[in-house]
């Protein structure tokens, strides 16, 4: 149901003081073309009512040839902001940046945060920001799993659809997502609600087999048939199935990058206010759909980039797979089961 413009001021005021808004801070909102302009108008409002210096940084709308569909994950590096040193600049002397355009898996976020200043990334419609208002619990919770997830140095995967899945860890960093930006350096995305780490390189081996009603990312897809997914040394060798693996299998290849089947970020849903169902009752349009990725006890599994964490595959294909059912094992020790998060104790719901 639509959110007045009145409450999402109020929302927003609620998530910068989570994010340590306040008279003493300033605040840069970023927008495109493309930007809800309910939302950059609500970020605005609540910075100004919070006491801080609030300034708009607006960039044209930036189309790269190759990319293909409205959803700003589906084509990944290039953003607005590339190549913009002055606008980059602008955007650095912020403490915090409300991002509504979308500078995520960009090298220039990286740069951004690099200096201190924080992102708040808030692109998804009202009434999902309204749904999963992010909380001081949600972080307990959250920093509760990464750090068992931090001391992990293996992961394993199964499920009843045949998922068995392993990989290492320990090269890459452990990162949280709990919906607020409270410290220095810091992006996170309002709404969210889970963590993730990227498999050592090379270190992905076995199946993944996705089930009916798990979601394909950006194509906002149920999956409706079995579709397995074979990797070998960090990478997808083989797709097989009916016709949603055909599809996915073309997707891939479009972008003639062998990259693109690299093992991405790996991590689990720890949002109990996201649902599984809501996809389903939004237009693909509509945003790029936080709550697939962030309900409570999916395994949540990538391909493609890891810049954002210092790795060296820049690849634009990026597909974020939520699975659900699955049992999810850190050195041997069991985190969800079937689907259901079962420790650390203070990560549950
Ligand atoms: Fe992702």
């Amino acid at each position: 149901m639509p959110v007045s413009d009145r409450e999402l001021t109020q929302m927003f005021e609620r998530v910068l003081t989570l994010s340590k808004v306040d008279k003493t801070q300033s605040v840069a909102v970023l927008k495109s073309d493309y930007s809800n302009p309910r939302i950059v108008r609500a970020a605005m409002d609540a910075a100004q009512r919070l006491g801080a210096n609030v300034y708009g940084v607006e960039l044209p709308a930036f189309n790269h040839p190759r990319a293909m569909g409205m959803d700003m994950t589906a084509y990944c590096g290039d953003t607005p902001l590339t190549g913009n040193i002055a606008a980059q600049r602008a955007l650095e002397a912020a403490d915090l940046i409300v991002d509504t355009m979308m500078l995520l898996h960009s090298p220039e976020q990286e740069q951004i945060l690099k200096t201190g200043t924080r992102i708040l990334l808030a692109v998804e419609p009202p009434e999902v920001l309204a749904r999963i208002m992010p909380t001081e619990e949600d972080k307990i919770r959250v920093n509760a799993a990464a750090e068992r997830l931090k001391r992990a140095r293996s992961i394993a995967v199964t499920s009843k659809a045949g998922s068995d899945f392993r990989a290492t860890l320990g090269q890459y960093p452990t990162v949280t997502e709990y919906g607020f930006a409270d410290e220095p350096g810091r992006w996170d995305h309002w709404p969210s609600g889970f963590l993730f780490s990227w498999p050592d390189e090379g270190s992905a081996e076995g199946t993944l087999v996705l089930d009916v009603g798990d979601i394909l990312l950006p194509f906002k897809t149920y999956v409706r048939e079995k579709m397995t997914l074979e990797i070998e040394e960090g990478f997808i060798r083989r797709i097989h199935g009916g016709f949603e693996a055909e599809y996915l299998r073309d997707y891939m290849a479009y972008f003639k990058d062998p990259e693109v089947y690299g093992i991405s970020h790996i991590g689990w849903g720890l949002q109990p206010r996201a649902q599984w169902t809501a996809m389903g009752l939004h237009d693909k349009n509509d945003g790029m759909c936080m709550d697939a990725r962030a309900f409570y006890g999916n395994f949540l599994f990538s391909t493609g980039p890891n810049t954002e964490v210092g790795g060296s595959r820049k690849t634009p294909c990026h597909m974020d797979i939520p699975l659900r059912g699955c049992d999810i094992l850190l050195d041997g020790e069991p985190v969800v089961l079937a689907g259901d998060v079962v420790a650390p104790e203070a990560s549950r719901a």
